[in-house]
């Protein structure tokens, strides 16, 4: 109330002194100045502080909101922040929308019987180190071509579509069509030493193959029965409109595989001499013509999300066209041929990107080996 007083004959002082003409009260407000003329002062820039205040509120907060109304317009996937997390080496995403949960390897670490685990950790060795035990230089024997089970199942068969194991435990024993029969986890890993190792098949109860079955068993033990869990095996890569072309492919190949795989496709040997450091991609190391990889549906998701090594399913490095030419390309040259007059005796069950015939289609061996698959997935 005082205020307001003095503030009125504050007012009323100035007029009368403005109508006076005596305007230098003004130009020297420091040492003319009267109690009165110093309160209106000071009040003035009360009033200036409390406005700036109350607009620097007032615009921070309407900001606050523009913000937050664009964000919820601005789509629900948008990713906020982006955490490179040093420990697990994995993104962390933190978004509006719940976090994508992939299939996950049991930890090995949490094995207390000591029996179980030192029996699943030698499996987990023979699947990264296969040529130590069965290479040219093998301590059980020396039947395969020198490659590790890792080098196509990534990670030790853990990586999230790196061709992992992570379906085995829970979908074996299971029928193929390829060999007519229901097979075992054993029968399977010998597949891949008769194929993709274009080696031998062991004894099944042989101390290798437990231990191997051992540990595709323990890494999957947290796999769902109806696999509905993302990131299994490998991820799926849509058709081209045309045949994948070797020809472009072994541009994509000399650009962008070379460096590691060699000119001549047969990968870089370690030191030792005994085991690859880049593995063979053809030739005589390489898998044989039985084998997974030969189908070009396989190789081509394969190489879509994880090479060159680094790429992965989030982030691939080529683009469609060029997984699947360069997939082509790798296809088209020499390899290992293993006779499997057993294999697909029902033939109406031969994928479609299996070469060899008998056929139940129409379509030449060349297109079952390069497509167009959407070609013939429209006919069939
Ligand atoms: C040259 C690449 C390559 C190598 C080396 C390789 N595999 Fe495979 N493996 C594949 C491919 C490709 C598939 C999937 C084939 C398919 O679906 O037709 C596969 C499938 C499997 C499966 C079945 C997976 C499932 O979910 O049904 C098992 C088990 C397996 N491999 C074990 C092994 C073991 C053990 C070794 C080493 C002794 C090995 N593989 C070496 C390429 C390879
Ligand atoms: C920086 C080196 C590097 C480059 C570049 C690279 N790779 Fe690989 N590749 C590897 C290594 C190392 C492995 C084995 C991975 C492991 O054991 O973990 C591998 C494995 C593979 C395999 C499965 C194993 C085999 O021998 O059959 C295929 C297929 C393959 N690469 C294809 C490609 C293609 C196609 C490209 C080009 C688009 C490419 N790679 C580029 C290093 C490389």
């Amino acid at each position: 109330m005082l205020f307001v007083k003095q503030y009125i004959r504050l007012r009323a002082n100035v007029l009368l002194i403005n109508s006076l003409g005596e305007v230098k009260i003004f130009t020297k407000p420091n040492t003319t100045m009267q109690p009165n003329k110093a309160t209106h002062i000071l009040l003035v820039k009360l009033i200036q502080q409390s406005l700036l205040i109350i607009a620097t509120i007032f615009f921070t907060i309407i900001s606050l909101i523009a913000i937050l109304i664009y964000d919820y317009y601005s789509g629900n996937e948008k990713e906020v922040f982006l955490v490179k997390n040093i420990y697990t080496n994995s993104n962390l995403t933190i978004s509006n929308q719940p976090q994508e949960t992939f299939w996950q390897a049991a930890d090995l670490n949490e094995i207390i019987d000591e029996e179980l685990r030192q029996k699943v950790l030698y499996g987990k060795d023979l699947v990264v180190n296969t040529d130590k035990y069965f290479g040219v230089n093998g301590s059980i024997n020396q039947s395969t071509n020198g490659l590790n089970c890792q080098n196509c199942h990534l990670d030790a068969g853990t990586k999230v579509y790196g061709n992992n194991y992570g379906a085995v435990a829970v979908s074996y024993p299971k029928f193929r069509a390829r060999s007519s029969s229901i097979e075992s986890i054993p029968k399977r890993l010998n597949d891949c030493f008769e194929r993709s190792m274009n080696g031998k098949a062991l004894d099944t109860n042989s101390r290798e193959i437990r231990a191997l079955e051992a540990y595709l068993q323990y890494i999957g033990k947290n796999t769902p029965k109806d696999l509905s869990v993302k990131g299994l095996v490998m991820k799926e890569l849509s058709f081209l409109d045309r045949p994948a072309n070797t020809a472009k492919g072994k541009q994509v190949y000399v650009a962008k595989c070379q460096n590691c795989h060699q000119a001549n496709g047969e990968g870089v040997w370690r030191d030792d001499k005994k085991g690859f450091l880049y593995p063979p991609l053809w030739g005589k190391h390489s898998y044989n013509d039985a084998a997974g990889m030969f189908r070009i549906i396989n190789l081509a998701k394969f190489v879509k999300y994880n090479m060159p090594l680094g790429a992965s399913h989030d982030s691939p490095l080529l683009t469609d066209e060029e997984a699947w030419d360069v997939a082509a390309f790798i296809n088209s040259q020499p390899r290992p041929h293993k006779a499997t007059p057993n294999d697909w005796k029902d033939i109406r069950q031969k994928p479609i990107d299996y070469p060899f015939p008998p056929f139940t289609d129409t379509f030449p061996a060349e297109q079952h080996k390069y497509g167009s698959f959407k070609q013939m997935l429209v006919q069939k």
